[in-house]
């Protein structure tokens, strides 16, 4: 599979495509299938309509690889945090204010149809094609656990520095959790899994560290002694300056890059040969026409003879035509 070929360390031309959100609101196929599911988490717990949404934009477009459709706030849930999804607003959690509530025993139970959902697309998919699983990071999790909604993650920034005992306390059961999310997701036939750290940016350097990149390690090494092979893509979103300690410390094997980290600039800090993944502005696939050519033009030059997949920086949004998209995959074939 030339996508686990390129994570591998492989230098392809032209690189392996997918694009975060790939299965979304921009596709009429996935509105309808949503619509019938009646909430997106119904949705992502439906083995059936999950894995047919997942399918849609392999069908569509012919990615190199599929992305399990779910969510990173399904394991907060399974853990027994109240979840919900406010229509166009976002998720909704009861703040947490005692990690004694959470039950990881209990969550296995819960998250069971997401990894049905991978068995069935493992055997759904074309044999070419490879499937990421993912959960999110431990920090961006646990921002969403403690602030309840997404925004400025006030509590969470306040709780990093009055009360560090606490968000330590839920990143441990977090990366317990997911080492077992994740592994499960393995097992039942995901190639390789990516870790979303969408928020790591909020974090000073210390904080970083400790909350970022350690839990991220941790996982990292508790997968790599079950399954030496399988590939980790990390996605510590807006790291700035503490992207070369996330790549050389926090034990994955590529690195998701967001749009305002130059992927150039990024690759002079991370070890030699590190696989990258991105990082073209959304908003471009949005625009189309020759800015969005120009920009894909540059970001193939810039990565050609390196390990690079073809991704955006942050996921496509609902306002993305079609006929874009078709023409950014068929730009990246061309090479
Ligand atoms: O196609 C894919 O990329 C796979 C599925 C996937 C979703 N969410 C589906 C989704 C993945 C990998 C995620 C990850 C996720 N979820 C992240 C990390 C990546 C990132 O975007 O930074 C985060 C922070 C979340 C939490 C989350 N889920 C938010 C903040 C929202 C609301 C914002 C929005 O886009 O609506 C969601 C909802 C969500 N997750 C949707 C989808 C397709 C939209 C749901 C709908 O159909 O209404």
């Amino acid at each position: 599979m030339k996508f686990l070929d390129v994570l591998a360390g492989d230098a392809t031309w032209p690189p392996p495509l997918w694009l975060m959100r790939q299965a979304g609101r921009y596709l009429p196929e996935y509105r309808e299938v949503r619509a019938k599911a009646g909430d997106f988490i119904s949705l992502c717990l439906s083995p059936a309509l999950a894995e047919e949404v997942t399918l849609q934009p392999i069908r569509k477009f012919g990615f190199d690889a599929a992305i399990l459709f779910s969510d990173i706030l399904i394991l907060p849930m399974a853990l027994g945090q109240g979840l919900r999804f406010a229509e166009g607003e976002g998720p909704r959690l009861p703040p947490l204010e005692d990690v004694s509530l959470l039950m990881p025993g209990r969550a296995a139970g819960v998250y069971a149809p997401v990894i049905e959902t991978v068995s069935r697309l493992r055997q759904s998919l074309p044999k070419e094609t490879a499937l990421i699983g993912f959960a999110g990071g431990p920090a961006t999790v646990a921002c969403y656990m403690l602030d309840g909604q997404g925004g400025g993650f006030g509590r969470t920034r306040q709780l990093g520095y009055e009360n560090p005992g606490f968000v330590r306390d839920v990143l441990a059961v977090l990366v317990e959790s997911t080492i077992e999310y994740l592994s499960a997701q393995i097992n039942a036939g995901a190639d390789c899994v990516m870790l979303f750290e969408s928020w790591a940016g909020i974090f000073p350097p210390s904080q970083f560290r400790e909350f970022v990149i350690e839990p991220n390690r941790q996982i990292g090494v508790a997968l790599k002694a079950r399954y030496p092979e399988v590939k980790i893509i990390g996605f510590p979103r807006l790291a700035g300056l503490m992207l070369s300690e996330y790549a050389r410390n926090a034990g994955v094997d590529a690195l998701g890059l967001d749009s305002v980290t130059g992927i150039a600039a990024a690759r002079a800090v991370c070890p030699p040969g590190m696989v990258l993944q991105g990082n073209l502005d959304p908003l471009l696939l949005k625009l189309g026409g020759k800015a969005l050519e120009a920009a894909l033009r540059g970001l193939l030059d810039e990565m050609r003879g390196h390990p690079h997949i073809f991704n955006l920086g942050h996921g496509i949004t609902p306002d993305v035509p079609e006929a874009h998209v078709k023409r950014l995959v068929e730009l990246v074939r061309q090479g």
